[in-house]
């Protein structure tokens, strides 16, 4: 068997605040191979963010503080390199395109120079070969008039073609892993769905292996390969996506596909909102951290964090953390019901 492409282990970041210390990723452990989507899903403030920008030594420190773990990128660990080896391999051998371009995109450089200059740094092109292949990427994302839009400022573009301007940025230098953070959140439907066949696109063409982070199941249905869902810094289930979508085993994967407005739901058509809040961070819950918000916890839910793991009827990679049987509970309930 070949190695994973990317493999995090017992990964743990925390912000040291006025308020206390904020337990933002808790113990988060998971591998991707080499071509595979993985979708990244969960409410605001679940550790999504974080704990990619710390695998990527972007964790703002102080605040934040990497409390364990390691992140197996190509064999090496990425929380050991130093700055200067990381920044070789962002925008490199791994490819990243965050929410906000406006200021991810520096407002005071072309377009053509934050294109041109990962591809003479990580690629050793030159100047002239840099901007032929600048065009090209601009081009590739749909961009038109890629030529001469190249010279122009971040503001000159709409918000739409600004964020394919940082899928070019991101796509730059032919990664091996593109994480995309929110990446198509803020476009509108059309143009998301644009930047979705683009990147569809890319991973038939090139193979490259994806990290897609979303609050959009949606999204992660049409594009992924693999789920993952985060809560209070934890990863409550992962698996693959059908699998996920016809039986999800953790009630908070459960209450977010039922708050879906097309969403398969067996027991309501209705929008269904998951109730109540997520956990204070500072005062991580013990115990399962959804189990103040689930109706079907059990006493165990609040005194032992359950591992994550596959149990019994599973599909294969399909893994929960869960102390409850939500099939099972659901279909008691359906039984009831009639
Ligand atoms: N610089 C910081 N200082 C203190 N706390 C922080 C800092 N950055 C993030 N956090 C906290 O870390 C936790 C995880 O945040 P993160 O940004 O990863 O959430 P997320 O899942 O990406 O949410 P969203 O969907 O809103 O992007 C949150 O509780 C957040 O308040
Ligand atoms: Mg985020």
């Amino acid at each position: 068997m070949t190695a994973p492409l990317l493999e995090v282990k017992n990964l743990s970041v925390v912000f040291d605040t006025e308020g206390g210390t904020v337990h933002a990723v808790n113990d988060v452990s998971y591998t991707i191979e080499a071509g595979e989507t993985l979708g990244i899903v969960g409410e605001s403030g679940s550790g999504k963010s974080v704990h990619v920008l710390a695998m990527l030594g972007l964790i703002p420190r102080p605040p934040g503080r990497i409390v364990s773990g390691s992140v197996l990128f190509e064999g090496r660990d990425l929380l050991k390199l130093s700055e200067a080896e990381l920044r070789n391999i962002r925008g490199g051998r791994i490819g990243f395109v965050f929410q906000d371009p406006m200021t991810s995109l520096n407002p005071v450089l072309t377009v053509e120079r934050q294109l041109i200059e990962p591809l003479t740094r990580h690629e050793g092109l030159s100047r002239r070969k840099a901007r032929e292949r600048a065009v090209e990427l601009l081009d590739l994302v749909g961009i038109p008039s890629a030529d001469r839009r190249i010279g122009q400022y971040p503001h000159q573009f709409s918000g739409g073609m600004r964020q394919r301007v940082m899928i070019a940025i991101g796509l730059a230098c032919s990664p091996k892993l593109l994480i995309a953070d929110e990446a198509t959140t803020a476009l509108d439907v059309t143009v998301q769905a644009q930047v979705l066949d683009l990147v569809r696109d890319l991973k038939k063409r090139f193979g490259t292996t994806v990290i897609w982070i979303t609050h959009d199941m949606g999204v992660v249905a049409g594009l992924a390969d693999n789920v993952q869902v985060m809560y209070g810094g934890r990863i409550m289930e992962r698996g693959p996506v059908r699998s996920i979508f016809k039986q999800p085993h953790s009630a908070y994967t459960w209450g977010l596909l039922r708050s879906l407005p097309h969403g398969e739901t067996r027991l309501t058509k209705r929008l269904y909102q998951i109730p109540g809040q997520p956990p204070d961070l500072t005062e991580p819950p013990v115990g399962d951290p959804f189990a103040p918000r689930n109706p079907f916890a059990t006493p165990r839910c609040f005194t032992e964090t359950p591992p994550l793991r596959q149990i019994e009827g599973m599909a294969p990679g399909h893994q929960v953390a869960a102390w409850y049987d939500l099939p099972a509970l659901l279909a008691a309930e359906q039984g009831t019901e009639r």
